[in-house]
């Protein structure tokens, strides 16, 4: 029995991402709290045909929304326009996550909390922050969902590739040698979650060096950096808003890697014979604060080799091992093999991170009251 929260949930985001967690068998109750609109997309959904239950919450009843939940999503707050920077949307969303994080911390304090709203890079700060002035904070339960990015370059290297392998091989338009949604393998992304800050890592040195052979290194970086843009461009033709559909889906992988986990921890109690292994669920990577973290104090030395003594990065997303749906280990053999550019991408995420994450703390600091 998994209760899971959106807050935000009648929006771009949190709609389709609503519509995909009704689909979780994993989960057993979902409360959809928004502004507005809350009641009427609880009331859809529950007519699908699935066992999740849906109800809706507004702004009054966010305790209820709240009580219980094992899980909170938080896809609430302003998208972006053209002409207008995630950091931009600081301001009215830094408020919004805060408020939304001191009720997660009065009614569901030990619930995991996966942000999505915006500007990740700093509001991951705003929530650690606002949940220790509450006193609640456990550094396993927060996670910024960079999974966007993720998903982002496995479909542009797949793309790349694909277009090469049919011009090298005359082969037909359209043919498909590498498979989008097995692209895992090949490729992660670490850093932040904006511009410069997405650091996409090619695993395979083959594929590596045909984007760099073919002159499509550069542009496979920066779409997957700026990828957040061609959707802002593409929707401002003819309306507005940033991604919804590929977000929810991301969002959605990423609520389910946290579910299995969740469910995992309670196999061993029902089979004895299973090792504790089998309770580690190691995923894709997510922004979290690393001090507080096994293997946090190791990533730290060693982003501070990459980008010099001083730096002081204490946030960062990586590939994390999950246990019940919290995060016990960050991975750190994941810089062992990264190239010279690859070091120099993270030295440029690391300078920029260092700036959001001050100014995400100190929005919390600068308050008398949460
Ligand atoms: P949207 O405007 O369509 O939806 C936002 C929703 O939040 C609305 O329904 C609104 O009523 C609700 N809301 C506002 N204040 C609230 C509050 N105090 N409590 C509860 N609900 C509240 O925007 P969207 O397109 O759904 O984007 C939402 C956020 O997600 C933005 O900040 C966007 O930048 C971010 N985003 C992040 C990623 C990522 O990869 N992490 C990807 C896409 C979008
Ligand atoms: C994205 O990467 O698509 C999101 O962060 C939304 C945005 O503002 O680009």
């Amino acid at each position: 029995m998994v209760k899971v929260a959106v807050l935000g949930a009648s929006g771009g985001v949190g709609q389709p991402l609503s519509l995909l967690l009704k689909l979780n068998p994993m989960i057993s109750e979902l409360a959809l709290y928004d502004i507005k609109l809350a009641e009427g997309v609880a009331t859809d959904l529950s007519h699908i045909n699935t066992n999740a239950d849906c109800v809706g919450y507004s702004t009054e009843d966010i305790g209820e929304a709240l009580k219980g939940s094992a899980i909170v999503v938080i896809p609430a707050g302003v998208p972006r326009r053209p002409g207008i920077t995630r950091d931009d949307l600081f301001k009215l969303n830094a408020g919004i996550v805060k408020n939304l994080v001191s009720s997660v911390a009065k009614y569901c304090p030990n619930a995991r909390l996966l942000v999505i709203s915006n500007p990740v890079n700093s509001l991951i700060p705003v929530a650690v922050e606002t949940l220790k002035r509450c006193g609640v904070f456990q550094a396993g339960n927060v996670m910024g969902v960079t999974t966007l990015d993720l998903v982002r370059a496995e479909t542009f290297l797949a793309e790349y590739l694909n277009e090469h392998d049919v011009k090298a091989m005359g082969g037909p338009i359209g043919e498909r040698t590498y498979d989008k949604s097995k692209m895992y393998k090949f490729v992660g992304v670490v850093g932040g979650h904006s511009g410069e800050t997405i650091v996409p890592l090619v695993f395979n040195h083959m594929m590596s060096h045909t984007l760099t052979k073919t002159g499509k290194y550069d542009e496979f970086i920066h779409r997957v950096q700026y990828g957040g843009d061609e959707v802002v461009k593409a929707k401002a033709k003819d309306g507005s808003g940033s991604a919804t559909l590929s977000m929810a889906l991301a969002g959605s992988k990423f609520v389910n890697e946290v579910l299995i986990s969740v469910h995992r921890r309670e196999e061993p109690r029902r089979r004895a014979n299973r090792t504790s292994e089998r309770k580690n669920v190691t995923i894709s990577s997510t922004f979290v604060y690393l001090p507080g973290l096994s293997n946090g104090k190791e990533v730290q030395e060693k982003l501070k080799q990459i980008a010099g003594s001083e730096c002081r990065v204490e946030y960062f997303s990586l590939p994390v091992v999950l246990e019940d749906g919290r995060v016990t280990r960050v991975d750190k053999s994941i810089f062992d093999n990264i190239s010279q550019r690859e070091r120099e991408m993270i030295k440029v995420a690391i300078q920029e991170l260092e700036k959001n994450v001050t100014k995400g703390r100190d929005f919390v600091a600068h308050k008398t009251k949460l």
